[in-house]
Parts: structure tokens; C-alpha cells; sequence
């Protein structure tokens, strides 16, 4: 009898395809919209894999009822979603997809920052609203990006690649993490701030932390305050590690300048959002290693860990 793996969402045949001679595969049939909880958790009853995403909270709950899961392989390089204490206290693996989104979402990230610095969006819609009448000297006027301080906050892979760019620009950068990193130090000259002399410095603070309990909020009132009131603040993390009605009053008092904003605390978020309203927001809807190349390889990685742990090996990238 062939092993079942459930996937939380539709994915192109295309890909399906590849696996489906050698598992069975039953998927929720929107690509969308996430799967209910009820229907998830009669799914993985009988499941031996689960393919989940960043929607999906995997918890005590749903390792109760998968009694036959041997592996759950999430679609996403953060895994805030999952509780690993739960899965190590039912023995069940858990694999995320490091490495192949590291470029796409340093992509994504330098675009937000040039974004929200030039005011690329605020460009467009003048376009689009018909309100080019002239031009002007200081008409949608932004501020530079080269030779400007970029500080970076959790300086994984993501931070590194980040800051590769950052270098082709001629930025000084500067960076905190729980850990110095001293090749990488040498190799882009970055140098190490304390995270309180980091948002003090930098006109372009990005956030790549990861969502922890010490990291909840860590972007608070006090923390924009200290901040130059010409910074920009950019988040390709998560939502959670900032207060957003904190960022709404930093940026609605002028103590910061702008923000590009790839996450939300509760997502998905409406256009009734508070953020969303302001002209100095660059708003995406959590997009940063959505490139096809990208997520064919996050969904590849994703499928080789279940093969490989169904297959009776160790998973390529287990958290
Ligand atoms: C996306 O946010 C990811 O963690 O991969």
C-alpha cells in the first residue's frame, strides 16, 4: 500500500504529478484559501506525511489525532507556526525549505527598500489616479539609498544576501545578531551593533528576526522612538516582531519616515488596516520568495524531505 501525504493546499499537477506514482497524494483542492481545521484534522488521521504551510498551526492537537505522521515538511524557512516541543514529544521530524528562497527573498527585500525609499508606489498610483499635471522639483522626492547606513537585524542567510546588495550600493553596513559573524564581517565590511546603537545609526533598519517569544514586539514604541526621524524601517520577517500600533504613531508623528512592510501580525490583512493607510507604507501581502523559479524549489525540497524520511532516511533540512 502506497504511504499518504497530505498537502495543505492545491499545487499545479505539474508538479504533483512527479510524486504520484510512488504516493498518494490527496491535497486540499483550493490554492487560496487555506485548509479548515476540521478538514486538516480528519486528513492527517490517516496520513503519513504531512505537507503543510505557514497557515496551518501544527500543535498538539493535530499531532494527537495524525498518530501515523512520520514527518511534517513545512513550506516556509520560518516555521513560528509549528510547535517543536509537541512534535519532538510525539517523534515526529519537522523540515522547512533554508537556502532555496535565501537570494529571492534578499530580492524582494532590497525591492521593498527601494520602494519605500523612492516612493515607487506612491509614483504609480499618481499615474494611475491621473494626477500628473507637471513636473516639479521636489514632486514625489525620496531619499537616497546609496551611501547610506543599513542596519540589519538577524543576520542569517537572508541577512547575508541582503547585504551583499547592500554593499553593491555603496551602503556602510551594519548589523545585530545573537552571534558575530566574523568571515562575513571581513567579507562585505559590516560591522557589529548592539541592537539599541544599531537603530539609533542606521537610516535603513530591516528586520529579518525570526518570530520568537524573545522576539515579540521587539520593534516597540521605544524602539522607534531612538530611531532618526528620517529612517525607514522595512520588515520581511515577521509580523509579530513589531507592534504595529506602536509603527502607526512612530510614522504618523514623523518620529520615523516610512515603512516597507512584507508581514503582517494577522495575516491576511484588508485594506481597512490602519498601516495601509498611510502614503509613507509599502504594504505587500507576504510575498517575499514568491518567485516561481523559487517556490518550485521550496516545494521540491519540500517533497524530498518526505521522500526521504518515508524512504527510511534522514531529512535533507529537519529544524
Ligand atoms: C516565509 O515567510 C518563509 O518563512 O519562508
Amino acid at each position: 500500500m502506497k504511504s499518504k501525504i497530505y498537502i495543505t493546499r492545491k499545487l499545479p499537477d505539474y508538479i504533483i504529478k512527479k510524486y504520484e506514482e510512488k504516493y498518494e497524494i490527496t491535497m486540499w483542492n483550493q490554492a487560496e484559501t487555506p485548509v479548515p481545521r476540521d478538514v486538516l484534522l480528519k486528513e492527517v488521521a490517516d496520513a503519513d506525511a504531512l505537507f503543510s504551510t505557514l497557515s496551518e498551526e501544527i500543535n498538539d492537537e493535530l499531532f494527537e489525532v495524525g498518530k501515523n505522521l512520520k514527518v511534517v515538511s513545512n513550506l516556509a524557512v520560518g516555521f513560528d507556526n509549528i510547535d517543536l516541543k509537541a512534535a519532538h514529544k510525539y517523534g515526529v521530524p519537522v523540515t522547512n525549505t533554508p537556502d532555496v528562497l535565501t537570494e529571492t527573498t534578499a530580492d524582494l527585500t532590497f525591492a521593498l527598500l527601494m520602494a519605500t525609499a523612492r516612493r515607487l508606489i506612491e509614483g504609480s498610483k499618481c499615474i494611475e489616479e491621473n494626477k500628473w499635471e507637471n513636473w516639479a522639483p521636489f514632486m514625489l522626492a525620496g531619499t537616497d539609498v546609496h551611501h547610506k547606513t543599513i542596519g540589519i537585524v538577524g543576520m542569517g542567510r537572508i541577512g547575508e544576501a541582503v547585504a551583499k546588495r547592500a554593499k553593491g550600493f555603496n551602503m556602510n553596513i551594519i548589523y545585530h545578531n545573537r552571534s558575530r559573524k566574523a568571515d562575513f564581517e571581513i567579507a562585505v565590511e559590516a560591522d557589529y551593533y548592539d541592537f539599541d546603537e544599531l537603530i539609533e545609526e542606521a537610516d535603513f533598519v530591516v528586520s529579518l528576526l525570526p518570530l520568537t517569544n524573545e522576539t515579540k514586539e521587539k520593534f516597540n514604541k521605544a524602539v522607534f522612538k531612538k530611531m532618526k526621524n528620517s529612517a525607514i524601517f522595512i520588515n520581511v520577517s515577521r509580523g509579530g516582531v513589531v507592534n504595529e500600533g506602536d509603527l502607526y504613531n512612530a510614522l504618523v508623528s514623523e518620529e520615523i519616515r516610512a515603512a516597507g512592510l512584507d508581514v503582517f501580525a494577522d495575516e491576511p490583512i484588508q485594506n481597512d488596516h490602519p498601516l495601509v493607510s498611510l502614503d509613507n507604507v509599502v504594504a505587500l501581502p507576504h510575498i517575499g520568495s514568491a518567485s516561481v523559479e523559487t517556490r518550485e524549489k521550496m516545494i521540491n525540497l519540500c517533497f524530498d524531505n518526505i521522500d526521504a524520511v518515508l524512504s527510511g532516511k534522514k531529512p535533507l533540512t529537519e529544524i
